[in-house]
């Protein structure tokens, strides 16, 4: 990363829209970022959950300008969900107890991958993928394997609201190192493992999947937490717990991290809390190559677009002519 205090601006490393009169000055800022052998145009995913596949979004957002779209999680089968009530607001994040409710595989490329092949051109697709076991994860790759329109998974050993799997994977070091081989074998393409935060320490997890061919790192998926109505005495949510996400988890994720980023070699995607670009460029800072907007697009459908124009003004500002320079220069 580059700083000038001067206030002036390099001529060779701008283009000068008003030349001669020296006041506009446009910078050339480069946004592409590298995951495994994938490239992105610039460095904003969509956090998978809160983005569904793109379809609900399109009216907000041009679909074609972002990174990549992370889907919501697939299964090999249809899994309904949890009962409701599964969502709940709290001070300053929402905590939810989805379960991961989806149509299956075969469901999900019928509606969603075709209409996003047709709808979201030129923009990766990354399929979060679910399961109740290192089988059931490697059904879905190799179901998904004669795709084209799948760029890379991302596989989720970090869901607080199943009982089975999920979560459960990612707590172990040994478990979640045996779904990233099997899912390694499984397919060439981008593999990101998404991590949970709900663990003494989310950096030996994540060695343990890079040791296992990991091509990159989600860091992190929500935290435990639990919501109650004093008036009723019940918990809010139906299965009492859930998981909290918004901008209360944010420093929790930043810290995460900065730990992963400090312990493996493989990009790191950071999420947790993100709204605007300020936001996206401390995750980069901390430490990650990438970030994926989630929350905030319940709040404000069109929070992707902001953060993608949030991060290039920033980098206007401080003369970073490329986004992949901001990744990891904290100063400590
Ligand atoms: C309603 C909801 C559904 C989610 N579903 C998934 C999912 O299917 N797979 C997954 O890996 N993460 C899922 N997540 C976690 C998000 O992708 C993200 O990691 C987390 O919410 C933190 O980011 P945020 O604070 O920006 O929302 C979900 C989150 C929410 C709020």
């Amino acid at each position: 990363m580059r700083s000038r205090n001067d206030g002036s601006t390099p001529r060779s490393a701008c283009s000068l829209a008003d030349l001669g009169r020296g006041e506009i000055v446009t910078l050339n800022i480069d946004l592409r970022v590298s995951i495994g052998t994938l490239e992105l145009k610039n460095p904003v995913m969509t956090a998978s959950g809160t983005f569904a596949s793109g379809r609900e979004f399109a009216d907000f957002v041009d679909l074609t300008r972002l990174g990549a779209i992370v889907t919501k999680g697939v299964s090999a089968c249809a899994w309904p969900g949890n009962p409701s009530p599964r969502i709940a607001e709290t001070a300053s994040g929402m905590l939810n107890s989805i379960g991961l409710q989806n149509p299956g595989v075969d469901a999900f490329v019928e509606k969603d991958l075709r209409w996003l092949e047709d709808n979201a051109p030129g923009t990766p697709v990354i399929v979060n993928v679910s399961g109740h076991s290192a089988e059931d994860y490697v059904d879905v790759i190799r179901r998904l394997e004669i795709e084209p329109g799948v760029a890379g998974y991302e596989i989720n050993i970090s869901c607080p609201n199943v009982e089975q799997g999920g979560m459960a994977f990612g707590t172990d070091c040994l478990s979640a190192a045996a779904v990233t081989a099997a899912c390694r074998a499984a397919t060439a393409r981008t593999l990101i493992v998404k991590l949970t935060p709900n663990v003494t320490s989310i950096a030996e997890i994540a060695r343990a999947v890079e040791a296992e061919g990991a091509d990159g790192v989600s860091v992190i998926n929500t935290l435990l937490g639990m919501a109650i109505d004093a008036e009723s005495c019940r918990p809010l949510l139906a299965r009492v717990v859930g998981g909290l996400s918004g901008p209360a988890i944010k420093p929790v994720a930043l810290r995460a991290v900065w730990e992963v980023a400090n312990a493996v070699k493989v990009p790191v995607i950071g999420m947790g809390g993100i709204a605007n670009g300020t936001d996206a460029v401390e995750f980069l800072l901390a430490g990650a190559s990438a970030v994926a907007v989630g929350t905030a697009n319940f709040v404000d459908p069109t929070a992707t677009i902001r953060v993608i124009d949030g991060i290039r003004e920033y980098c206007e500002r401080h003369t970073v002519l490329r986004a992949r320079d901001l990744t990891g220069a904290l100063r400590v």
